[in-house]
């Protein structure tokens, strides 16, 4: 077969254990693979190269991603996913993978429709593609706000304050439920919890009088403006408070084992189903097994709230 590879939307660290595992995974097929730079916009202009093993090699451990990634909301209409397919043909590439996240999902699945073999894998920190356990990125970013939640606690607790700590997850709430959980924070919000700040503040108020130091809040982004609501704790409770947005640091670093694990598993896989002539379909793990879904039946799938760890929170936080 002749293979096109592309990473799009948000770059996450394991997107390049997963290039490498589709890469390898498909010469030892003897196929040819095409690296396709920046996403959909480097398709439209024609930006791919033939890979080989080398192309690949110390990539393993890199965040980031070597192809490139880009967001080209202009692929929505069919002329320009027209210039794309025109590009494959051109190369006589016939099936496309496409890592990335929902946005990412959707163009691979209207090219699909256009008659391109695609499969997509989740490569996004922020765990919101609902078929699938876990996508390639979230370990890593989990990893790094845990390790920046344990560092606030530290000058948190020295000085008696409260921390909020804002974390990514575009509108799922998985990165903050599970650092907060692995941090021992006193409150998580997020999306499916929402945000009670009077109770909140209250509950603060109460816990300073009977002198408990510090506090610890990791909340979701695109919730509230956390600057003005470590003003408002200030105000009302007693504690001096501190606001910090994780941002950015959580797209980046070399990936953790788990990352890397589940890149290779499902880089592996894409390409198996491809020669299988499975094609218009997303992979993930469910349970620890591989399994893969329809494009358009996984965007239609709704995160269900993780009722687990959500009453575990409210027991031992
Ligand atoms: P992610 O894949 O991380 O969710 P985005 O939502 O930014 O990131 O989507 C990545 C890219 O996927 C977009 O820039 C666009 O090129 C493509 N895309 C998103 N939505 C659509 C759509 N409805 N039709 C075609 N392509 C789309
Ligand atoms: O999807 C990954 C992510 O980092 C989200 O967590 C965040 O909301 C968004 O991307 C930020 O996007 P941008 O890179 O366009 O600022």
């Amino acid at each position: 077969m002749r293979i096109g590879v592309l990473t799009s939307g948000g770059d996450a660290p394991g997107m390049n254990a997963i290039i490498r595992a589709v890469v390898r995974a498909a010469l030892a097929n003897n196929d040819h693979v095409f690296g396709i730079y920046d996403g959909y916009r480097g398709l439209v202009e024609g930006k791919l190269v033939e890979f080989t093993r080398k192309d690949v090699s110390e990539i393993l451990n890199k965040g980031g991603t070597i192809l490139g990634t880009a967001r080209l909301p202009e692929f929505k209409f069919e002329q320009v996913r027209q210039l794309a397919v025109n590009q494959l043909k051109r190369y006589d590439i016939e099936a496309l993978i496409c890592i990335g996240g929902d946005g990412t999902y959707m163009g691979a699945l209207k090219l699909h429709e256009m008659g391109i073999k695609t499969i997509g894998i989740p490569g996004t920190i922020d765990n919101d593609i609902a078929s699938t356990d876990f996508t390639v990125g979230f370990s890593t970013a989990l990893s790094t706000a845990c390790e920046a939640i344990d560092k606030l606690r530290d000058t948190s607790s020295s000085h008696q304050r409260c921390s909020i700590i804002e974390v990514m997850g575009r509108h799922c709430g998985d990165l903050a439920l599970y650092s907060g959980l692995c941090c021992g924070a006193e409150y998580i919000f997020t999306n499916e919890t929402g945000l009670d700040k009077d109770k909140l503040l209250k509950d603060l108020k109460e816990n300073r009088l009977a002198g408990r130091r510090h506090a610890i809040v990791v909340i979701s982004e695109n919730m509230t403006d956390v600057y003005q609501l470590a003003k408002e704790v200030e105000d009302y409770s007693g504690y001096e408070c501190r606001a910090t947005i994780l941002g950015y640091i959580q797209r980046g670093g070399a990936p953790t084992p788990e990352d890397r694990l589940l890149a290779a598993r499902l880089g592996n896989y894409a390409v198996d189903l491809l020669h299988e002539g499975i094609t218009g379909c997303c992979v993930g793990v469910s349970q620890n097994s591989l399994i893969y879904t329809p494009i358009d039946e996984a965007l239609k799938m709704v995160n269900e709230p993780n009722v687990e760890l959500n009453n575990l929170v409210q027991k031992i936080s």
